[in-house]
């Protein structure tokens, strides 16, 4: 096997079966990962099209890195690269059983390079979601085992895969509702899963309000259409999802009645738009909703609590009312006999963003009315809690004992 090294520590050359090779050596791993992750991208480049020459790439973050290349070598390189060069370990979340928040071990894991269709992601932000709690108790089943967590990210585009057009490297894009694997300092997803960042928006912030914030868009603009006088009820008003929910449907100028735990979660609901606050470890939630309207009911019930509310949440309901049953943090509710919703002509649906973001194009209407209402001001993202991408058992812990308000981000 013939190979010529450069200053850099990359050398290039083919193996027996003349198939060109790129080896790392020691004094080359001392580069930076994305300088690395450009060679490889434009080896692939180079493998598309033979006459691309690397040392002249335009789009080459470090050309001088091919221009320290010989002659020869970057000869080898434009024919073809083997990716398996560059097989990286990056730190991630992974659940080996399903149980507490102990079960999410902070680990090495390869995640390869992007094939056809699919990007590679450096996380600068990762959403905490409850249905990462579904996940890792088995309420919801992984589709694999182990798994990586989370269904929010937003991140650094570092490489793409052959042929992709549309998405470059340094593009800041954002994705929420899956595929899982967002605990990870790195992840591949398919290109057409995710949607570009506004500069205008923070990483932060994006990562904050993607999958929740979406959640509130098809709930109160698509599921229950809430309009300008509209009564509405949001169960866990204080939370992630519950906050955006109390902003967003008081600035479609609703009446919004929302439910909490302590004084404190009160005090947020109320500067989120909510016109009543309901404490309801302490208060009977049934009988406040009743006195607020005057007996009438509520349009539409929006309950992520699930269990411990779903029954009351219906009797708070007006004739020909709307239960939006979206979630089950307390445990999941108990089956409603078809019966239960005659007396009032009641409506009753069990909806999920994924039903609600199928096409491209309903992704980036959901994703843009979000990003659109956050650069306006109508929704003030409430990144009450960061933690460390390693303490991801820690945020998870606070989140199911109902110590977090608003939205609950992990930092790589
Ligand atoms: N269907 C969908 O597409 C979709 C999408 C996103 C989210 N969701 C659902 O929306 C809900 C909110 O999600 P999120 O991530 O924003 O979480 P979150 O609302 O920030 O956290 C859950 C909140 O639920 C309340 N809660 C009441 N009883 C609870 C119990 N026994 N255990 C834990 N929490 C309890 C707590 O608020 P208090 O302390 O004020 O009671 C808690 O802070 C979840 O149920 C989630 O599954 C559904």
């Amino acid at each position: 096997m013939g190979m010529s090294s450069s200053s850099t520590g990359l050398r290039v050359g083919r193996l027996q079966n003349n198939l060109p090779l790129l080896s790392v050596s020691p004094q080359s791993r001392l580069l930076p990962r994305h300088f690395l992750r450009s060679t490889l991208l434009l080896l692939q480049r180079s493998r598309q099209d033979p006459t691309h020459d690397v040392g002249k790439s335009r789009d080459a973050h470090f050309p001088s890195l091919f221009t320290s290349l010989s002659a020869r070598s970057r000869s080898s390189v434009r024919a073809v690269a083997t990716a398996s060069a560059f097989s990286e370990m990056v730190k991630a979340i992974r659940v080996h059983e399903l149980g507490g928040p102990e079960v999410l071990k902070w680990e090495d894991v390869e995640i390869g390079e992007p094939k056809e269709g699919e990007i590679r992601v450096k996380n600068k932000a990762i959403g905490i979601n409850f249905i990462d709690v579904y996940f890792r108790k088995g309420v919801y089943k992984a589709p694999t085992m182990p798994f990586t967590p989370g269904m929010e990210a937003v991140g650094e585009v570092v490489a793409v895969g052959p042929g992709l057009t549309g998405r470059k490297v340094g593009d800041i894009v954002a994705y929420a509702g899956g595929p899982m694997g967002a605990y990870a300092e790195e992840q591949i997803l398919p290109a057409s899963k995710v949607v570009p960042v506004p500069p205008s928006i923070d990483p932060v912030v994006a990562a904050s309000v993607m999958l929740k914030g979406m959640t509130a868009q098809f709930l109160l603009r698509r599921c229950f259409k809430v309009e300008n006088g509209h009564t509405i009820l949001v169960q866990a008003a204080a939370g992630g999802v519950g906050s955006l929910l109390c902003q967003w449907a008081n600035a479609l100028g609703a009446t919004v009645i929302g439910t909490v735990s302590t004084k404190e979660k009160a005090a947020q609901a109320k500067e989120d738009g909510c016109h009543h606050v309901i404490i309801y470890t302490e208060e009977d939630f049934v009988s406040r909703v009743k006195e607020i309207t005057s007996g009438i009911g509520v349009d539409v019930v929006y309950d992520s609590v699930g269990k411990d509310t779903f029954q009351g949440s219906l009797e708070c309901l007006k004739i020909r009312g709307y239960m939006v049953s979206f979630g089950q943090s307390s445990g999941t509710p108990d089956p409603v006999p078809l019966s239960a919703l005659a007396p009032k002509s009641l409506f009753l649906t069990r909806p999920s963003l994924m039903q609600y973001t199928i096409s491209r194009d309903e992704l980036l209407e959901a994703a843009g009315e979000v990003f659109a209402s956050v650069a306006s001001g109508v929704l003030k993202v409430r990144m009450n809690h960061t933690y460390p991408l390693s303490e991801a058992a820690k945020a998870h812990a606070d989140l199911e004992t109902r110590k977090t308000s608003g939205s609950v981000v992990l930092i790589p």
